[in-house]
């Protein structure tokens, strides 16, 4: 790991109390950002800003539903006048669940969409009022940015790359991320706010256990076997690791990713080839 690229940078990571996003959460920290955990569990939200803290620079703990539009609006003004800018988004946070489609209610669509796309844009769209609005004067008046003044990382899935018959919910959340990031990375090149996408394809988390547990007993498997069988499938033949999308975020967040915008990348171990 190169060792402090993020320094001194103000990071929110939203569903960072576990899984994907704690990983990333961790690597920022360790990177020199000041992370700001935000995330629904009351309980994981003070673990992973604890650990952070202990790992590299000063976290903030920030239990919030991003699904609530006021509540994002209250922690960017919150944020922002404890640090004074905000120069990183990572909107991970999301839900996952396995429906038929001759199975799904209209509640079940809305509320993963309520998080997964409709969360998520208006996070991004609260973030990138702040960055727009702690610019320089310059570079608001020339219409142009000289280099990048704000990152934004969405977290879709290799599913967003096409449907799935027995989670079109999900699907359809995930191809969202993949349209918000082209759409808002043309709205916001004018400002130097670089907003990218990544798919992970298996990182054994909660979410995936979770799928375990429904689908091996569904399919008359033992416990874990129906996960061993998916990251089978997988080209490498191996799952991913929350450090690993990790390390695609900070790479994304630091100078190197500079000159990237509008971008989709799959960290998913050769699951996709677009
Ligand atoms: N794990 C994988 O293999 C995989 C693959 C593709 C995409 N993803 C995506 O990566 C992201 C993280 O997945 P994960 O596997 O770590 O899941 P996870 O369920 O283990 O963790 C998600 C975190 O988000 C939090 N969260 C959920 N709803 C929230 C809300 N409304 N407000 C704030 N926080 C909320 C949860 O409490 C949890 O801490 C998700 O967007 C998921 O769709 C994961």
């Amino acid at each position: 790991m190169n060792a402090q690229r993020l320094q001194g940078k103000i990071a929110i990571v939203t569903g960072a109390g576990r899984g994907i996003g704690y990983g990333i959460g961790e690597y920022f920290a360790r990177e020199g950002a000041h992370v700001i955990v935000a995330e629904i569990n009351r309980e994981t939200v003070y673990k992973a800003t604890e650990h952070f803290s202990s790992v590299g620079a000063e976290a903030l703990a920030y239990p919030i539903d991003i699904g609530d539009t006021d509540a994002v609006a209250q922690m960017v003004r919150d944020v922002t006048a404890r640090y004074g800018r905000i120069d990183i988004l990572v909107n991970n946070a999301g839900l996952s669940e396995r429906v038929g489609l001759l199975e799904m209610t209209p509640e079940r669509w809305d509320t993963l969409l309520r998080v997964n796309q409709r969360g998520l844009f208006f996070c991004l769209q609260t973030v990138a009022n702040q960055m727009v609005a702690q610019l320089p004067e310059s570079v608001k008046q020339a219409g142009k940015a000289d280099k990048s003044y704000g990152k934004i990382i969405n977290i879709s899935s290799i599913a967003g790359r096409r449907g799935r018959a027995d989670a079109i919910h999900y699907s359809v959340s995930k191809s969202a991320v993949i349209t918000i990031t082209q759409g808002a990375a043309m709205a916001l090149a004018a400002y130097g706010i670089n907003v990218n996408a990544i798919c992970p394809s298996v990182v054994p988390t909660q979410l995936w256990y979770q799928l375990d547990e429904v689908l091996a007993k569904r399919d008359g498997l033992q416990p874990g076997e129906w996960l061993k069988q998916r990251i089978e499938r997988v080209p490498l033949k191996r799952a991913g690791t929350a450090e690993q999308i990790g390390a695609m975020c900070a790479f994304l967040a630091s100078e190197e990713g500079d000159y990237i915008t509008g971008q989709t990348y799959n960290v998913d171990g050769g699951s996709e080839l677009n």
